[in-house]
Formats: structure tokens, C-alpha cells, sequence
């Protein structure tokens, strides 16, 4: 049936108090107008028009041209803000879904099942409704024989309109030459004198053209999002419907409130994630591993049965059976191979460990590619930096970094090569070599016990 969808997102948003535009604000990971485009998308719809207009600009930018965008420059009401797609929607043959860009909580399968009743019923207007305890300030469902005939909005209720409890959630499905044909029939005489896209089911109902209306299960869905208290309480829901999802499909999470997971993050069957972790867009993790407690991991691909404890991982890749932390910091462009062990206190970034080496306590990694096989001592620095630019370390397979060593980049160790502890490297070791780059020890016989017998002369 090839329904197109349009998203309204050209009010102001004026309770957010922000610079940034209303539908951009992120929830879960994601701009809140991203959660509705993913839920129109599991519905199906390929083609998405957004009306912008306050903020517009950025809305535009951030999405990029995967959309098409229809200006409303001046918002004079959801009904003007529909008449604007017109052109676009001239050629489409399918239904139109209409919603608006600030509920991030609706669901594709709810947006599926209006589309199903619409097509099945063979309706020219279907819509959303909910019913709510407290239905302040949404528009009410007028009934007539059963029948929608009107959608009042509150403030242009009278009482007995205003004890109607079925609401109007703000999402609609219509027959696409029927929709703007009502549109040109309503004008702005009502309480805000705004053009109202809901006075076009009164003219449906008058043409006796066919409405149904699909009652959303879960009232919830429908929250729109006004200020950032709302934000917040979103973002809980959105967080416990996630972390529910990773139960069921098999993952531990030892404590639901205190895990922060992201929308369209991957976590594998028999991970078990500890408190206070904090999985963020963009990563996936892989099977039995154990994560947190205190992580956090952004953008990153972590593979089978590694631990990561009490570390932050950002941009970077890790394969089995590694094991991070505690206190580890895997910064942007980390490579780390199967069975690495990365222990407490060390910083890597941008560079790549091979498989099975180790870099188990309080060093510094940067601009650096290691072998196979290499143990990096405690305390080994790669200084990188020399205040202008930045310089590469290779160290080769099976390479032994002894403790408290410099490497000084640009700087090669080759494979299988020692550094004696306490070194400051800063030319190529070869293949096989030891390197000791360090004052020699000298010892001065008695010297201690002579300097204790002077002192207790003098006193
Ligand atoms: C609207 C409905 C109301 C429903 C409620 C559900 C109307 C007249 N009323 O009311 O029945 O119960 O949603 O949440 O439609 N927008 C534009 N251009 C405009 C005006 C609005 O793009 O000129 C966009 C807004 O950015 C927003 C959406 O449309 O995303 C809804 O507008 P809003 O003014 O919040 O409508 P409500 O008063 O909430
Ligand atoms: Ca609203």
C-alpha cells in the first residue's frame, strides 16, 4: 500500500529553554525525532516528510538528506503545517501517516496496527486515541452511535466535552486526496486561532466519508515531550523498556535501575552486566562477557567472553577474551586482539595490541602498534608527543618491555627484543637484542653506615 508519513516538528518548543531544536534533543542515545523515525520505519513507511520551520535549519542538518523536508515558516497551527506537504505528497498513491516529532515512546508496531485497521476497514480516516485518567489538555474524541465525529481541543471544551477521557494521541492515518480536500475547508475560529489538522474529522464526518480508530494499549506511548522534566521521565521508560528487551533475549542485568543502556545497542546471550554501566549508541557487545560494575563503553565493539571492569571504552574495537581494567581508559581508535590482558591504570589510544599481550598496570599507549605475544612492564610510557607532533612505537611480537620504561617516538623495538627496565629508548632496537638505556649502577662501600656514625658524633 505504500503509506508516506509526515513528521511535524516546526513549533517552538519554547519550554525546553534551549538553543538547541526541540525534536534534537536526545533520549536513550538519540534525538527524540530519531525514535519516531524508527518506529515509522518498523511500520514499513519508506518515504518520511518532516515540516520544519522553528530551529528548522538545524532539524535539516542533523538528519542529513535521507528525508524530505517541507518548510512551515510560520507555525499557524497542525492543520497549516499539513496543507504545506501537499506538493510533495502529490504523486503518492498510499495512506498518510501523520505524527508529530516529540514522542519518542510510540512504537512501530502501534503504528503498524493503525495502518493494518486503516486498510482492512477500508477507512478514509483512522486514528490514534488513549484513554486517559487525567486527559488534560490533549483533544477529546466526540463519539457519536460509537462513530468519531469530532475532536474538541481543550480550550475550546465546554465542561461536559471536558469530562470525555478518550483522547486524541496525535496520530492519524488518511486517505491522502481526502486529507487535503478537508484541509481547505478549515479556518483558525477557535480558542488559539490556529488552523487545527483535527477539525478535518468534523468535515469527514459531515461528507460521510468512512472513520475508524485504533485505541493505543499502552496510554504511555503517546507522551509527548514539552520540557525536560518530561525529557527525564522518557528516558526512564525508553531505559526500562531496553534493559527489558536484553532479559528476555537472554542477558543478566544484576540491577535494571542503575544500567544505562542506549537504544540500538547489541549486548550477546550470557553477558553479565553489573550496576552502574553505562552502554552508549553505536556498541556491541558480544557473549559471556561480564561488564561493569562503573563502565562505560561508547561506540565500541567488545567480542566473546571478556571482562571489563571498572573502565571506559570509547571508539574502539575488542576482540575475545580480553580482559580490561580495573580503571582502564581504551581511548578513540584502540585495537585490542584476542586475549589481551589491559590492566589497572593504563591509557591507550589510538593504537593496536596483538593478540595475547599484555599491558597489565599504570602505562601509557598512544600512536602505537604492538606485536604478538608482548609484555609491556609496569610503568612503560610511549611518549608520543614531542609539543609539536605526534610519532608512532612499533614493538615487535614477543617483544618484553621491562618496567618504568620511555619509549621515545618516533621508536622501534624489534621482535623478540628485551628493554631493561628503567630505559629511556630513543632508537631502534634491533630484532633479538637487549636494550639497557640507563645510567650504570655504581655502589660506594659503608658509605650510609659512615654518614649514621658522623651524625651521632655530633649530637
Ligand atoms: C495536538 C492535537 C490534540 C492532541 C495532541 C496530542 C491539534 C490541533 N491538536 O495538540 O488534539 O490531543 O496534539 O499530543 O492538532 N506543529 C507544527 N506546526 C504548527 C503547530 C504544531 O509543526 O504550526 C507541530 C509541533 O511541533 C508538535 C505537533 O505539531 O510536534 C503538535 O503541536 P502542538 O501545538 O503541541 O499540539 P497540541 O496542542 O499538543
Ligand atoms: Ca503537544
Amino acid at each position: 500500500m505504500n503509506p508516506v508519513a509526515i513528521i511535524l516538528a516546526a513549533g517552538k518548543g519554547t519550554r525546553m529553554k534551549s538553543e538547541t531544536a526541540k525534536v534534537l534533543h536526545r533520549v536513550a542515545g538519540r534525538p527524540m525525532i530519531e525514535h519516531v523515525i524508527a518506529a515509522v520505519r518498523q511500520a514499513g513507511v519508506a518515504k518520511i516528510v518532516i515540516v520544519v520551520g522553528h530551529q528548522g535549519e538545524e532539524v535539516c542538518r542533523y538528519l542529513g538528506d535521507e528525508y524530505t523536508y517541507v518548510w512551515q515558516r510560520e507555525q499557524l497551527g497542525t492543520g497549516h503545517a499539513v496543507m504545506q506537504t501537499e506538493k510533495e505528497l502529490m504523486g503518492s498513491s498510499g495512506p498518510v501517516l501523520i505524527l508529530c516529532g516529540d514522542t519518542p515512546l510510540l512504537r512501530g508496531e502501534t503504528l503498524r496496527e493503525l495502518l493494518t485497521v486503516h486498510q482492512r476497514e477500508g477507512n478514509d480516516l483512522t486514528l490514534l486515541t488513549a484513554w486517559l485518567d487525567d486527559p488534560t489538555g490533549y483533544g477529546r474524541i466526540v463519539r457519536r452511535e460509537g462513530q468519531v465525529e469530532a475532536i474538541i481541543e481543550e480550550k475550546d471544551a465546554d465542561a461536559e466535552t471536558k469530562k470525555i477521557k478518550e483522547i486524541n494521541a496525535g496520530v492519524y492515518c488518511f486517505d491522502r486526496e481526502k486529507l487535503f480536500a478537508a484541509l481547505k475547508e478549515i479556518s483558525p475560529a477557535n480558542a488559539q486561532g490556529e488552523y487545527y489538522l483535527t477539525d478535518t474529522l468534523q468535515i469527514f464526518a459531515r461528507r460521510g466519508w468512512k472513520r475508524g480508530a485504533v485505541q493505543v494499549a499502552d496510554p504511555v506511548e503517546i507522551t509527548g515531550v514539552n520540557d525536560r522534566v518530561q525529557l527525564a521521565r522518557v528516558g526512564a521508560i525508553l531505559r526500562e523498556r531496553i534493559n527489558t528487551e536484553l532479559m528476555l533475549s537472554g542477558v543478566t542485568i544484576i540491577d535494571p535501575a542503575t544500567t544505562y543502556i542506549e537504544a540500538g545497542v547489541k549486548v550477546g546471550r550470557d553477558t553479565i552486566i553489573y550496576p552502574q554501566t553505562y552502554l552508549e549508541a553505536g556498541t556491541e557487545i558480544g557473549e559471556r562477557c561480564v561488564i561493569g560494575p562503573f563502565t562505560r563503553i561508547a561506540q565500541s565493539v567488545v567480542g566473546n567472553d571478556c571482562t571489563i571492569l571498572a573502565s571506559f571504552v570509547v571508539e574502539s574495537k575488542i576482540g575475545n577474551g580480553v580482559n580490561v581494567g580495573p580503571y582502564a581508559y581504551l581511548r578513540p581508535g584502540t585495537e585490542v586482539a584476542d586475549g589481551v590482558r589491559i590492566g589497572d591504570f593504563v591509557e591507550i589510544k589510538k593504537s593496536r595490541i596483538g593478540t595475547g599481550s599484555k599491558v597489565p598496570h599504570l602505562s601509557y599507549i598512544g600512536d602505537t602498534t604492538i606485536g604478538v605475544g608482548v609484555n609491556i612492564g609496569a610503568g612503560t610510557i610511549t611518549c608520543n608527543y614531542d609539543g609539536v607532533n605526534k610519532w608512532p612505537t612499533i614493538i615487535g611480537d614477543g617483544a618484553f618491555i621491562g618496567s618504568n620504561t620511555n619509549l621515545v617516538a618516533p621508536v622501534e623495538v624489534g621482535e623478540g627484543a628485551v628493554v631493561a627496565a628503567g630505559s629511556t629508548i630513543t632508537k631502534k632496537v634491533p630484532p633479538g637484542a637487549l636494550a639497557v638505556a640507563r645510567e650504570r649502577q655504581y655502589n660506594i662501600a659503608n658509605w650510609a653506615l659512615r654518614r649514621k656514625t658522623k651524625k651521632e658524633k655530633e649530637e
